[in-house]
């Protein structure tokens, strides 16, 4: 057993590593109760077994590649095959986290290249990858904000966040020790710059922004925002959760904000996965680079060419470690093929045609539902039931009953300052036919929820479950149930 491992660590160490001289490799060393001396228990089953296993489970699921998806700021776009290939390659595959720099090297470089292209997209001086998720990456943005108030000795402890902001802004300020308060939006679906100059202070530590925001309108004052909030001392955070929008037509940086956080799992076409995995790579100005997470890529100092990269806790500044390794590698590979195939003119031509499908549907969709803030659109818009509620028809019932029609619901009671909101996000991906076909839905809906009320309240009615009692599934939720 020990022979047979040892014999093809060494071939693969040659294939994969013509330099190394694997003769010298130590393994013998590897004994001393290192090695399993019996074979591990792993459950025996065909392949036959495990393809159906798998299989019922997909079936079970439904994602973009089985029907439209317009789940809004959740930007569930289609994510090319093109990018898993490029995760799976071995090379990349085979490196465990705890292997030496300088068999990491092309793994290294791709990730310092991303930091760079993402740079470039949002006109920021640095990025790191190490955060998880969306959520993840705005407690460790707003952990560099308070971090620099602290060096900097202002004692500055409030945070603003507007009224349709996502419910992880201020949680995540919260969590990393601020007191929030809350701006409110004006009749156009932006800041209302009144009531932030009112909240504007010496212990203003700063404001978290989405732009465009979660009415999918863009912050046209953004300019002016940018210079009461830093002219009272405090800093930009900028939520990127919809950057589809705006890729390569303006950056968060020339807006005047400090730090960004982006989803690559929204923008960069990398999966979701069930609420994961998903990466929160966070921006900063320069003036915030010093308090980046740790440990940072950066140039080897000793030049050595076998090893030009190396991973770097050498900073005394920063807020620390914020995940286990270097972040969701697998996902950043693949957001990093995304942006190389695509290009600068690739990219901005996803977020034009994500916006020219917004308001395609905005247009069109405004004709049967009446339209939140009815105005040009970016990447999404929101529409509530309007004359249906009479009839008692809530935004749920129409959901479900999207269901039934073989489409996958939009974002339903979000954003909070709309009342039965129903936010819709095409993406840059469907044809204007996949884009009809939803409007032809929405008017079938729409009739029989006049002529036929009680078949829309009772749906869905195609599928396994009907109606679930959320708020038990949420807090009873079985976790370990087998398939059969
Ligand atoms: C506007 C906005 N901000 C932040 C988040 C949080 O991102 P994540 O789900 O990656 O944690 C979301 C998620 O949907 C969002 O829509």
């Amino acid at each position: 057993m020990q022979v047979i491992f040892e014999k093809s660590v060494k071939e693969r160490a040659t294939a994969q590593y013509p330099k190394l001289d694997v003769e010298a490799m130590d393994l013998a060393s590897l004994t001393g109760g290192v090695l399993r001396e019996n074979d591990a228990e792993i459950p025996e089953l065909s392949e036959l077994d495990v393809v159906r296993h798998f299989k019922a489970l997909a079936k079970r699921n439904v994602g973009v590649d089985d029907t439209f998806y317009p789940l809004g700021s959740c930007t569930m776009k289609y994510n090319p095959k093109v990018n898993e290939k490029a995760a799976a390659m071995e090379g990349f595959t085979s490196l465990h986290p705890y292997v030496e720099f300088y068999r990491a090297q092309g793994t290294m470089k791709l990730l310092s290249h991303l930091e760079e292209l993402l740079c470039g997209i949002t006109g920021m001086a640095a990025f790191t990858l190490h955060p998880m998720a969306g959520a993840h990456g705005e407690w460790v943005g707003m952990s560099i904000i308070r971090k620099y108030h602290e060096v900097n000795g202002g004692k500055r402890n409030r945070v603003l966040v507007p009224d349709s902001s996502h419910g992880t802004n201020p949680a995540s300020a919260a969590m990393a020790g601020f007191i929030v308060e809350s701006v409110a939006t004006d009749s156009n679906g932006e800041v209302e710059i009144d009531d932030l100059k009112s909240k504007l202070g010496d212990d203003l530590a700063g404001i978290m922004l989405t732009n465009p925001n979660t009415l999918g309108v863009f912050e046209t004052k953004i300019l002016e925002i940018a210079k009461m909030v830093h002219g009272s001392g405090g800093l930009l955070y900028y939520d990127g959760a919809n950057l589809n929008a705006i890729m390569g037509k303006c950056r968060p940086g020339d807006m005047g904000f400090d730090v960004v956080h982006l989803n690559l799992h929204k923008t960069f076409a990398t999966p979701h996965g069930g609420g994961g995995p998903g990466a929160g790579p966070v921006g900063v100005c320069s003036k915030l680079e010093q308090f980046l997470p740790t440990p940072r890529i950066v140039k080897n100092s000793e030049d050595d060419s076998e090893m030009p990269l190396i991973w770097s806790d050498d900073f005394p500044q920063s807020i620390g470690r914020v995940s286990g390794f270097y972040g969701n590698v697998g996902i950043a590979i693949r957001a990093y093929t995304y942006i190389r195939i695509l290009g600068e003119a690739g990219l901005r031509q996803a977020s034009e045609d994500a916006v020219l499908a917004a308001n395609y549907l905005r247009v069109k969709i405004g004709k049967l539902f009446p339209v939140a803030f009815d105005r040009m659109c970016m990447h999404e818009f929101v529409v509530t039931p309007g004359e249906l509620l009479k009839n008692g028809i809530h935004t749920l019932d129409i959901a479900k009953a999207m269901i039934d029609r073989g489409v996958h619901p939009m974002t339903i009671y979000f954003p909070l300052i709309v009342s039965e909101a129903m936010m819709i996000e095409p993406t840059e991906t469907e044809s204007v036919e996949e884009l009809d076909r939803f409007i032809e839905i929405m008017e079938d809906i729409l009739d029989v929820a006049k002529n036929d009320p009680e078949l829309i309240k009772t749906s869905p009615h195609k599928t396994v479950v009907k109606r679930l009692d959320e708020a038990k599934a949420a807090r009873s939720a079985i976790v370990t149930a087998g398939f059969n």
